[in-house]
């Protein structure tokens, strides 16, 4: 795959260079080209559709949007797709026993409980439930210590997600410094795991990192994972740096930006919000979902 379809912004950075945009949603469209081959494939063998369930508990509004997104995607792409919608009084014992019969449902080969839950659920008990052979999200300990131990089943969508833009622009983290800001078991810390895996040099840098400019400001590739909307901008990155933003925020005006203030940088190259991560994470979650039906 190359680049060339790619859009560059005029804006010159220092060493004179545009700075080259990563499109996230050119990578998911291609890909999903791919996928939708995949899953006929495997239909026609196996005389069944892969399957995904997706469940929501309450009305958060962002939620109920990723989440239509994601049902929509299952369908077209061809699989079977389940959406289970439960009020938010839903108790913690209904959700266990739902999760169980998916577990128990030969039709489904994957399971996402969107997060967050409302506050009454216990998030970690209800991940735990999910069978790590039905858990597309990577989110069990199961699938988190199997990509540990360089034994991965699948791995989390996002992080997966920022590998395959990379691989798709031949920008290679091998040898890289990469800093990733944020430490959260969704991307942050499989994020590091990746990269490390990629023969990357990694520092994990938070919320009480001491200087994060210094860090950021000498790293080849970095990947902002704050969850701090429009937190990091041109000063905190060199010109020759690779700015990876996973952070999607809505704004007053309803507006959605990222952690990283897209528009003022001036670097090699980097994903914009919306357009960037977002649609890879969606793109993961389908190609997660038939990796584990592959291996039912
Ligand atoms: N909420 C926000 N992102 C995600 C995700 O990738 N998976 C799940 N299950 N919930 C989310």
């Amino acid at each position: 795959m190359t680049n060339q379809s790619s859009k560059r912004y005029k804006r010159p950075n220092k060493a004179g260079a545009p700075v080259l945009r990563l499109d996230g949603k050119a990578v998911a469209d291609a890909r999903r080209k791919v996928l939708q081959d995949k899953i006929a494939q495997f239909t026609q063998t196996r005389q069944r559709k892969p399957g995904l369930a997706v469940v929501i508990v309450g009305q958060d509004p962002a939620s109920q949007v990723y989440v239509k997104s994601k049902v929509k995607t299952t369908t077209e792409v061809g699989m079977l797709s389940k959406h289970i919608e439960l009020p938010e009084t839903t108790s913690q014992a209904d959700l266990q026993k739902l999760i169980q019969q998916l577990n128990e449902d030969k039709t489904i080969d994957g399971i996402l409980v969107q997060l967050p839950l409302p506050k009454h659920i216990d998030t970690t008990t209800i991940v735990e439930t999910i069978k790590p052979e039905k858990d597309p999200d990577g989110l069990t300990t199961g699938n988190l210590g199997l990509l540990m131990a360089g034994r991965k089943r699948v791995a989390p969508c996002t992080p997966q997600g920022v590998m395959k833009i990379l691989e798709h622009y031949n920008l290679d983290p091998k040898g890289k410094n990469v800093v990733v800001v944020g430490r959260s078991n969704i991307v942050g810390k499989p994020m590091a795991q990746l990269m490390l895996d990629a023969d990357a040099t990694v520092t994990i840098a938070h919320s009480q990192t001491k200087n994060l400019k210094q860090h950021t400001k000498q790293a080849d590739i970095v990947v902002v994972a704050a969850g701090k909307p429009q937190f990091l901008g041109a000063d905190d990155f060199n010109e020759n740096a690779i700015v990876i933003d996973v952070g999607i925020h809505r704004t007053q005006d309803n507006k959605v930006t990222g952690d990283v203030r897209f528009k003022e940088l001036n670097v090699r190259a980097a994903t914009p919000v919306p357009g960037g991560v977002g649609p890879m994470t969606i793109q993961m979650l389908m190609e997660n979902t038939l990796a584990l039906a592959e291996l039912t």
